[in-house]
């Protein structure tokens, strides 16, 4: 049961709030189920299922990744599928229909500052070449991606990668239909499932 505390979130993206619990080195990637710049989106169930794609896209990279431990080395420890029972704010009121519970998953808590790797990565070869190792074993979805310590060959540390651009064929079936196919919706309405490595491990 993993219970996260608003005053836990260390950092926030696009998607997704980052949470750090106490005495833990580790950190859990939730979802947020809309953006909160409080607009009303006529999309809601469509972006809601967008990121679900895009939480198992990258826990499926993150999978991938432990047959390839020199490639392993260059992003956090994976810790698995981390699905949250609750989210608290400071005043113990759950928060927790802003988020989608399901789409969280634990890594280890880099110390530092991550930057975009996009548009560095010609002038970079070694950081150009470690993202071509992550397209070549499977991780399809790189150009969006972010990096610790992106100066440094030996201890360049990747995050916010995929198997797929799920954000990106997913918002074109929107763009193209006004809605997500039938297949899409189906496959996306249902809760990720639980893992065998979930965050105990
Ligand atoms: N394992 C980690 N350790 C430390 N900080 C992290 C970790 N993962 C993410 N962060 C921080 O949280 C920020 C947001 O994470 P991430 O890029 O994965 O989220 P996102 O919602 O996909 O954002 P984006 O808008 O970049 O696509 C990162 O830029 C980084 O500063
Ligand atoms: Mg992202």
């Amino acid at each position: 049961m993993i219970r996260l505390h608003l005053a836990d979130r260390f950092d926030t993206g696009a998607f997704a709030d980052l949470f750090s619990p106490p005495g833990e080195k580790r950190a859990y990637k939730l979802f947020k189920r809309r953006d909160q710049n409080g607009l009303p989106d006529p999309h809601q169930k469509d972006h809601e299922l967008m990121r679900r794609a895009i939480c198992d896209s990258e826990i499926a990279a993150y999978r991938l990744l432990q047959s390839h431990p020199h490639l392993a080395h260059h992003a956090p420890q994976f810790f698995g599928h981390a699905p949250v029972t609750d989210v608290l704010d400071s005043e113990g009121r759950s928060i927790k229909d802003d988020y989608l519970l399901d789409c969280c998953y634990c890594m280890s808590h880099i110390q530092g500052r991550a930057e975009k790797v996009s548009g560095g990565r010609e002038k970079l070869p070694h950081a150009a070449s470690l993202l071509r190792e992550f397209e070549q074993v499977g991780i399809s979805y790189v150009r969006d991606c972010s990096a610790f310590f992106l100066c440094d060959p030996v201890h360049i540390c990747l995050i916010d990668f995929g198997i797929e651009d799920r954000h990106g064929q997913l918002s074109e079936e929107i763009a193209m239909n006004g809605k997500l196919s039938e297949k899409q919706m189906a496959r996306w309405s249902r809760p990720l499932g639980d893992s065998p490595r979930a965050a105990s491990g």
